[in-house]
């Protein structure tokens, strides 16, 4: 179908490619137009299409289109299909554009009352239920979210409406931590600080000096929680270690982040010790039906990490917003703006 794209969140991944030009083995090699969280409404059926969505239907576009042959795409795991196409992931072209062509079968009507930019977050959104999916989080769970980010805000969000009775949030900007109480969280850590300067109070038992916490500390902030769930959202090899640290025996620990590194220390001995069920995710399966009535009820408000707005000839601007400012969550492209 051609789409004329409606909204268009920045993402992270959008931003790496913009400035270092790869991400791990995905590199740039030829100009690439970025974006891949999109909404728009449906301009013309192409060949294939069965009529399903009418030309004027306003979707939201989930944006890999798996190979639907091959052995993960057979068993239904098709986030892991070596022949995906995803938008802005080299070489396949991006959404941060006028119009895009996009397969049927990945686009999803969306309803009146939600808009272009909760149409197009959820695609962030559907990494937060995948998330809480791999994690088996249950009614009365206690959740441990590292990351303040979209994607953290997201997983936290998705976490309280599937039952956790707890979910603590951390950041290491403490800026970022008001939006995680509005997104569900039930508690904010500040990750910068150590568990003894934890709160506004004077210094805790910890190294003294005013609001100077030891690395100890840092890896410390959750330790004696005895958590469920970890839901790692940072990317920062101390936020797995100390969410790891704030785990039950038995938990499940969850890594959505990505280190710039390839290679991460671990705390093996914890992992064993604490028999922990650690696995990674990437991107997700079957979740926009989940992610969109979670959006339609109400029970996620995706508008309110949007930030701010920018045309197609800001793109540039809008890929540099949040590292400029923290208080930028979620920047959207409006490229008929
Ligand atoms: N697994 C997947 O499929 C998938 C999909 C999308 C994004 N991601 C990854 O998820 C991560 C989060 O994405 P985002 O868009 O929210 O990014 P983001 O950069 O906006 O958010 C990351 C947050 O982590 C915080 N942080 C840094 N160090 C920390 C620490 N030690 N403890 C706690 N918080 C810390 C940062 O201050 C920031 O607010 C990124 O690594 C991204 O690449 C993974
Ligand atoms: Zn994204
Ligand atoms: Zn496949």
């Amino acid at each position: 179908m051609l789409i004329e794209v409606a909204a268009v969140g920045v993402c992270g991944s959008d931003v790496h490619y913009f400035t270092d030009g790869r991400i791990g083995d995905f590199v740039v090699e030829a100009p690439l137009v970025l974006g891949h969280e999109a909404s728009g409404v449906v301009r013309a059926l192409g060949p294939g299409t069965t009529g399903r969505l009418a030309v004027g239907q306003r979707v939201a576009m989930e944006p890999g289109v798996p190979c639907r042959r091959c052995r993960a795409c057979r068993s239904g795991a098709y986030n892991l299909c070596p022949d995906v196409r995803f938008f802005a992931t080299p070489p396949v072209d991006g959404a941060f554009a006028r119009y895009v062509v996009h397969d049927e079968d990945f686009c999803y009507p969306l309803p009146d009352h939600l808009s272009d930019d909760a149409g197009a977050l959820l695609e962030p959104l559907s990494v937060g239920v995948w998330a809480a999916r791999k994690a088996r989080i249950e009614v009365g769970s206690q959740v441990i979210v590292t990351g303040a980010g979209p994607i953290g805000l997201l997983a936290a969000a998705v976490a309280r409406v599937a039952g956790a009775a707890e979910v603590v949030v951390s950041d290491a900007q403490p800026s970022r931590l008001a939006l995680a109480k509005k997104m569900g969280a039930t508690e904010v850590v500040d990750a910068s600080r150590g568990a003894g300067s934890r709160g506004a109070g004077s210094g805790g038992a910890g190294s003294g000096g005013a609001g100077q916490s030891t690395a100890r500390e840092v890896l410390d902030i959750f330790a004696g929680r005895e958590a469920d769930v970890l839901l790692e959202c940072s990317g920062a090899p101390q936020a797995l270690e100390a969410g790891l640290r704030g785990l039950r025996g038995g938990a499940r620990a969850v890594v959505v982040g990505m280190s710039p590194e390839s290679h991460v220390r671990l705390p093996l001995s914890l992992v064993q010790t604490r028999e922990i069920e650690l696995t990674g995710t990437f991107r997700y399966a079957n979740t926009y039906p989940a992610a969109l009535a979670l959006a339609a009820s109400g029970a996620v408000r995706l508008d309110d990490i949007v930030s701010a707005h920018f045309g197609l000839d800001e793109v540039a601007e809008a890929l540099q917003a949040s590292r400029r400012d923290p208080l930028v969550v979620k920047p959207v492209v409006l490229p008929g703006r």
